[in-house]
């Protein structure tokens, strides 16, 4: 499924390409199922920092089997994996196709416990939400949480690594009941609704940490939802704008505003997050939110739903 033009998701194309050739470092993996998620969709509008040459298929995880794997890797035709995949040079790209290559690094061995489907959902969303709440955030068990966009991809994953790693409480924000009741069921404790939630989370309790991928004018009031030592981690932009902090509210509660991004350096880190979350997934503590599942042809229908802001959980390409 490729981008060829840069006007939505409505022009990609499903077409018939050559095969990925696998570098001498990396595997090649028959994909069962791919994430979609909002990069996709702001990379079919040329809107997401990695622009790559057109056409390209996106896809920024896989899971599937391996087709084929360098000598003396961890992995053997057959094995069951997930995977952040590549094209050329180009990390997280890739994933919307019948063939997927990524590097031994960023590729992940799945246990007997967990569906394609679900594996799909894992490498993006649950690692980072990991790297956001415990690496970045320095998230001690008994702090509370409050996610914003908590229905979403990111957000689910959030309250559930929140939830698995010992938060007290995981307060949830979305903009409507139906969502809310979703934030729930994923595991929240409470939920708010999006207009005024900085005067109901106040009644609730302030929080030692919010996470927050959705950006726009909500962040001054996230930031008054947070206890004195509190951490508000920037993950992304939902909302479409990007916000500005007035920085004297950081001085009066000694607040930090902490960016998580997916540097190259956080390549290095990736084994260690799974191998963290991996205990979790198999005792089923972890177990992400399938909102949708859509064939592969149907990558258009996918991200529609995510612009559409309809999207619960997280929305699947099966192949
Ligand atoms: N930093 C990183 O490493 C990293 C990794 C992965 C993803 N991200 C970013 O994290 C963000 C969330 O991704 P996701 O996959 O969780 O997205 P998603 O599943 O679509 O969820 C995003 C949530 O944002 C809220 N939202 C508020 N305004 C919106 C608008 N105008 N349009 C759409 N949604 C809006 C919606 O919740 P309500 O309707 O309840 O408000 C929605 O549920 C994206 O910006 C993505 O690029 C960053």
């Amino acid at each position: 499924m490729q981008i060829t033009s840069l006007d939505g998701p409505d022009a990609m194309e499903f077409a018939d390409v050559a095969a990925p050739v696998a570098g001498s470092d990396q595997v090649l993996i028959k994909v069962h199922a791919a994430g979609a998620s909002f990069p996709q969709l702001l990379q079919t509008r040329g809107l997401y920092h990695v622009k790559p040459p057109l056409p390209y298929a996106p896809g920024c995880e896989v899971a599937g089997e391996i087709v084929s794997a360098p000598k003396g890797s961890r992995f053997a035709p057959g094995d069951r994996v997930a995977a952040l995949p590549m094209i050329g040079k180009i990390p997280m790209i890739g994933g919307f196709a019948e063939l997927a290559v990524a590097t031994a690094d960023m590729t992940f061995a799945l246990p007997k416990e967990i569906s394609f489907v679900e594996a799909a959902s894992l490498p993006l969303n649950y690692l980072t939400a990991y790297f956001a709440l415990i690496e970045r955030g320095g998230m001690a068990p008994g702090e509370s949480v409050l996610v914003q966009g908590a229905a979403g991809g990111i957000g689910t994953a959030s309250i559930q690594i929140a939830k698995a790693f010992g938060a007290s409480r995981v307060i949830a924000v979305t903009s409507t009941p139906e969502k809310g009741a979703a934030a729930i069921a994923a595991g929240a404790d409470k939920y708010v609704l999006v207009d005024g939630f900085s005067g109901a989370v106040k009644e609730l309790g302030s929080v030692d940490i919010v996470v927050d991928p959705v950006g726009g004018n909500r962040l001054t009031d996230s930031l008054r939802t947070l206890k004195e030592g509190g951490r508000l981690l920037v993950v992304g932009f939902t909302s479409g704008e990007i916000p500005t902090v007035q920085v004297n509210r950081l001085l009066l509660n000694n607040i930090s505003v902490v960016g998580v991004g997916f540097v190259p350096e956080r390549h290095r880190h990736l084994q260690a997050e799974w191998e963290a979350i991996m205990p979790h997934v198999r005792s089923g503590t972890l177990k992400p939110v399938i909102g949708a599942t859509y064939a592969l042809n149907d990558a258009a229908v996918a991200l529609r739903e995510i612009d559409q802001r309809r999207a619960v959980g997280k929305i699947v390409l099966t192949v």
